[in-house]
């Protein structure tokens, strides 16, 4: 119960990665608000965070959207009174070369990412600054430090969050608020589950642990950063990815 009693807001927790994320922080004692735009699956998560005799909430919610990131937090604190943790989790990918990325994708690929983290961290920032306490947890990837082929819009945007990770640690430090960024390999989420079987062979061959990660596995680091175990680490690129692209 490394989280005991601490209020955490999971930003796309209706499936993969974050909906793992929600249940470990619940299963380490913590109260979830489970920020999610499809409100059907985040309303799934909600009941498995309180089958686990926790508090939830779910509210829809579009992170690259700065208003509706504010009352979001704003509706969390009148419930919750206090938030000690964030991760920001939600994301999508919408893959093309240089030359063929759409300038929409570009925008919505940078919108969810990049802007959503901002988007939340600053919506929290006033809160766990008056706290002086907090644990911030960005989702990058192992293509936002190495770039990859087809891949503009995303390896830019989770680059980003390594970029913007550490400028804001560095700045909420004096606060005693942590802020880490976890850089995934290949995860076996709905989302990726859907890849080409050559493509799924190809990582794997290149991943010396030769095998997929699982969602649990990507959570259980992100729960031991935003438990006060991690109490020294700050501006840190923590990487899982059974050694993939290190
Ligand atoms: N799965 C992997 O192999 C992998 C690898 C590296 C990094 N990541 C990163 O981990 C995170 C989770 O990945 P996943 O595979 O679990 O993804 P996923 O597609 O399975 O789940 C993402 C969730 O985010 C939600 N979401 C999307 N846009 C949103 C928005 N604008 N506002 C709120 N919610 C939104 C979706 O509805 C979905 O529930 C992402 O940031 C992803 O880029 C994943």
């Amino acid at each position: 119960m490394r989280l005991k009693d601490k209020k955490a807001i999971v930003t796309g927790a209706g499936q993969g990665i974050g909906r793992s994320i929600a249940l470990k922080m619940a299963q380490e004692g913590a109260d979830v608000v489970i920020a999610e735009m499809n409100p059907d699956t985040g309303a799934q998560t909600a009941r498995a965070v309180e089958a686990l005799g926790r508090k939830a909430m779910s509210v829809a919610v579009d992170v690259a959207n700065q208003k509706q990131v504010q009352d979001l937090v704003v509706q969390a604190l009148k419930a919750w009174k206090r938030i000690d943790i964030l991760v920001n989790n939600a994301g999508f990918d919408r893959p093309a070369g240089l030359l063929k990325v759409k300038e929409e994708d570009w925008d919505a690929v940078l919108g969810v990412h990049l802007k959503g983290t901002l988007n939340c961290i600053q919506a929290i920032t006033p809160h766990m600054v008056e706290n002086g306490y907090g644990k911030i947890i960005n989702l990058s990837s192992v293509w936002g430090r190495r770039g990859a082929v087809s891949e503009i819009s995303y390896s830019t945007a989770k680059a980003g969050i390594i970029g913007l990770t550490k400028s804001v640690a560095r700045e909420l430090g004096k606060y005693q608020i942590n802020v880490n960024v976890v850089l995934p390999g290949f995860i076996l989420t709905p989302t990726v589950s859907k890849m080409a079987d050559k493509y799924r062979t190809m990582i794997i061959e290149n991943t010396p642990l030769k095998r997929a990660g699982q969602p649990e596995e990507v959570a259980n680091v992100v729960a031991f950063l935003a438990s006060d175990e991690a109490s020294f680490m700050t501006g840190a690129e923590v990487t899982v990815s059974g050694g993939w692209h290190i």
